[in-house]
């Protein structure tokens, strides 16, 4: 059988970086899209076998050029997206527009199916422009082409996100650490490889016309993902509830920096739990399990934000 060709946008990502192992190990070709095919190469060059992987760059999202990629491919995953907008990288641009041209293309062409990322949760954060510009991307693509799969996770992580690490960098530096709306926001957080399990059985799958919720075993508040990662790294620290006012502020003064921390944007988001919405089928119910917990993951790679860590605070007592 001739193995699928699959064009993948945004495949320098946590989820790209993985979904490029697992698919090149089961023998998919992939040709990757990216912006910089010199930074790219660095990251993406040792993520599969010679003759799997074929770089392409694409500085802007030319309808020719994308035309010239879609005709040789049989899917196309579409994994970009932003948590912020920064200069001319708007949320309408990249998670409307962009969604709207790939399956326009990918109507035009006849490819076997189009499998995108959205976000779980964004029918009812609808006051955030980041969940309204996926949701509009989300309607745009069922209007143009009937192959499509959408999925929808909540939180992704791994030792290659920007959530976990991230905030346990932070841990190291802060003595207090804020918590938004008391930290009682529930998420599911799913691992990055239980989702790239889920988007490779889809490839295959006969599904189509499909929203999947995509989550892990546990639903966790804000607080007790903060609780996790502080036993894993062995720290204690101070969890302060952040009047909504000032939150507000702090996400004000946070969004001015080059990878903010928090945006306005993101605390109106935080504000609405992560978990299935029971209106949409999840990977359970079709019986793709993702039983990766999130404790007993991150103690897999935690330690480098121990005491003595690689990323851990030098001068930093416990
Ligand atoms: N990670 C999560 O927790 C999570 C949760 C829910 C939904 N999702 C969704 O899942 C998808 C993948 O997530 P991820 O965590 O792998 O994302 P990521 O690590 O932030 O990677 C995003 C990718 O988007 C591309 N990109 C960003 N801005 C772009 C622009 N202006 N033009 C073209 N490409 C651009 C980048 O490619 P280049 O720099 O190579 O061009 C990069 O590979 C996204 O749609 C995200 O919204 C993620």
């Amino acid at each position: 059988m001739k193995q699928k060709e699959i064009l993948l946008f945004g495949a320098t990502g946590q989820i790209g970086r993985n979904l490029i192992r697992k698919l090149t190990k089961n023998n998919y070709k992939i040709t990757a899209v990216t912006r910089n095919i010199h930074r790219a190469g660095y990251i993406l060059k040792t993520q599969a076998n010679p003759g799997y992987l074929r770089l392409v760059e694409l500085k802007t999202f030319n309808p020719e050029k994308i035309d010239e990629l879609m005709q040789n491919c049989s899917i196309c995953i579409n994994l970009i997206g932003i948590l912020y907008e920064k200069k001319k990288n708007f949320f309408k641009i990249i998670h409307s527009d962009l969604p709207d041209l790939l399956s326009k293309k990918a109507n035009d062409f006849k490819i076997e199916k189009f499998i995108h990322l959205s976000a779980l949760g964004i029918e009812t954060a609808k006051e955030s422009s980041y969940a309204l510009s996926k949701l509009q991307g989300e309607d745009k693509i069922k209007k143009n082409f009937k192959n499509y799969i959408i999925l929808r996770p909540s939180i992704v992580y791994s030792v290659d996100d920007n959530f976990t690490t991230q905030f346990m960098s932070l841990i190291n530096k802060l003595p207090i650490i804020p918590l938004y709306y008391n930290g009682g926001t529930k998420f599911s957080p799913i691992h990055v490889i239980d989702l790239v399990n889920i988007i490779h059985k889809m490839i295959d799958s006969r599904y189509k016309q499909l929203t999947l919720e995509c989550v892990g075993p546990e639903e966790l508040s804000f607080k007790e993902i903060l609780q996790n990662l502080l036993l894993s790294i062995d720290k204690k620290r101070i969890l302060l509830p952040l009047p909504y006012q000032i939150a507000k502020l702090s996400a004000k003064i946070l969004q001015l920096f080059p990878k903010p921390l928090l945006t306005e944007d993101q605390l109106k988001l935080l504000k609405y739990d992560n978990c299935i919405s029971g209106k949409y089928k999840n990977n359970f119910d079709i019986g793709l399990e993702s039983l990766r917990e999130f404790k007993n993951e991150i103690d897999k790679y935690s330690y480098n934000w121990r005491t003595g860590g690689q990323f851990a605070n030098k001068n930093n007592v416990n």
